[in-house]
């Protein structure tokens, strides 16, 4: 007779062998690959079966709204992953951010947020919270009195992005962290730009990370997709039963999409890494680009904070052209690798002017203070060979 196999406990194994093994769940089809359970419900063998589960007596699916085998492989391994208790994956990330800021607070509450956010989320601290009454306050992230001074006794929680999106700032979370406790409040960060291998946020103190999968998770351009990560009470307590009655899943294809993709996160993030530094090297030394933001260049303002924080400067560069908008497009006009998007995290290199764009919707002033003008670029670093890139940026600059 055959022994079944031992298998080792996934928190011994280093990142990139969980992200390959970590919370499989095989049927009794014995599948190499993970299965896709494309199902909305699940049938209890009795009755008593049934009530057990409702009353959570019995571990088991109830309805894929809020439970899912496949949904919850890609939990799991994404806890593995960013080392936490626990995880709930939503339809997109601004499912992720929403949920997770409006599972914590109630009316009379305050929210303290990074002024430099992404467009959507900006939306949610600045116009959604308050008309629920919770007041928000935008600061400047990388001014830690500013976070002191903007803390008031009703504070119940403070949201970041860091890197930011697009000037890539980056914001000290161990330090805002601290801050925000002292206070008595919790600590959301939005990790997309760094991605779970550059960056823990919960080991440096935040109490809850959020993702858009949507990004390098699939990192292929074909799911949306959003994460929750945090302590098993924390999600128990603000983010379970706002997603189980509010309903925004991720649907099992989408998280088995994910899941397949978490297996090679490691070896994409780190291929586009090192693209970004060459390329952050490449436009640093071109005589038409004023200024390059790259996390990982001793120039970048915040360097030594990144260097104590992230393990990698990122996949994304941003640069000022020599010029305004007119220049701005026409360079972007006449790449041919490089497609213009204003996504990110994908194989396929994008780029973006924010001024038209992502960041649209702000008022001129807003612009100004985060240093998006019109001769800002933000380029995302695929999987192309990176002289390729190197040539169509250079074509293009000429
Ligand atoms: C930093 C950041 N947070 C959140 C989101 C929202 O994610 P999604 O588009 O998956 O809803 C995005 C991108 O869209 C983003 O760039």
């Amino acid at each position: 007779m055959v022994s079944p196999r031992k298998s080792r406990d996934p928190q011994t194994l280093r990142s990139a062998t969980r992200l390959v093994h970590g919370a499989s769940m095989r049927s009794q089809f014995e599948e190499t690959s993970e299965a896709l359970f494309l199902t909305q419900g699940y049938l209890y063998d009795t009755m008593e079966i049934a009530e057990a589960r409702f009353k959570g007596d019995e571990p088991g699916f109830i309805y894929s709204r809020f439970s899912n085998p496949t949904v919850a492989m890609f939990e799991k391994r994404m806890a593995l992953l960013e080392g936490a208790e626990a995880a709930r994956a939503t339809a997109s990330g601004m499912a992720a951010v929403t949920a997770a800021m409006m599972g914590q607070v109630k009316a009379g509450d305050h929210v303290v947020a990074a002024r430099a956010l992404f467009g959507s989320c900006l939306y949610v601290v600045e116009e959604l919270l308050p008309r629920f009454g919770v007041e928000s306050t935008l600061v400047e992230g990388t001014d830690l009195d500013a976070w002191r001074a903007a803390m008031r006794p009703n504070t119940k929680t403070a949201f970041l992005e860091s890197p930011t999106n697009p000037t890539l700032e980056v914001i000290d979370i161990a330090a805002v962290a601290e801050i925000v406790h002292d206070g008595g409040a919790t600590l959301v960060v939005d990790n997309v730009f760094a991605t779970p291998l550059l960056q823990k946020p919960l080991q440096l103190g935040a109490d809850c990370v959020v993702y858009s999968a949507t990004k390098h998770i699939d990192g292929q351009g074909r799911t949306l997709g959003g994460v929750i990560l945090a302590s098993e009470t924390f999600i128990a307590t603000h983010v379970h039963n706002f997603l189980r009655q509010t309903g925004p899943s991720l649907s099992p294809f989408n998280a088995w999409v994910m899941l397949k993709s978490l297996e090679t996160l490691p070896v994409r993030v780190a291929a586009q890494t090192r693209s970004a530094e060459r390329l952050a090297e490449f436009l640093a030394g071109h005589a038409r680009v004023k200024r390059v933001f790259y996390p990982g260049r001793r120039d970048h303002p915040q360097y030594e904070v990144a260097r104590a924080q992230m393990s990698g400067g990122g996949t994304l560069v941003a640069f000022e052209i020599d010029g305004a908008k007119k220049e701005a497009f026409a360079f972007a006009n006449a790449l041919s690798i490089i497609g213009i998007s204003n996504n990110l995290g994908d194989a396929k290199s994008l780029i973006t002017h924010p001024e038209t764009t992502t960041h649209q919707r702000l008022k001129p002033e807003q612009r100004a203070a985060l240093g998006i003008g019109p001769g800002l670029l933000r380029l995302s670093v695929g999987l192309e060979d990176v002289e390729d890139l190197v040539e169509d940026l250079a074509l293009a600059l000429g």
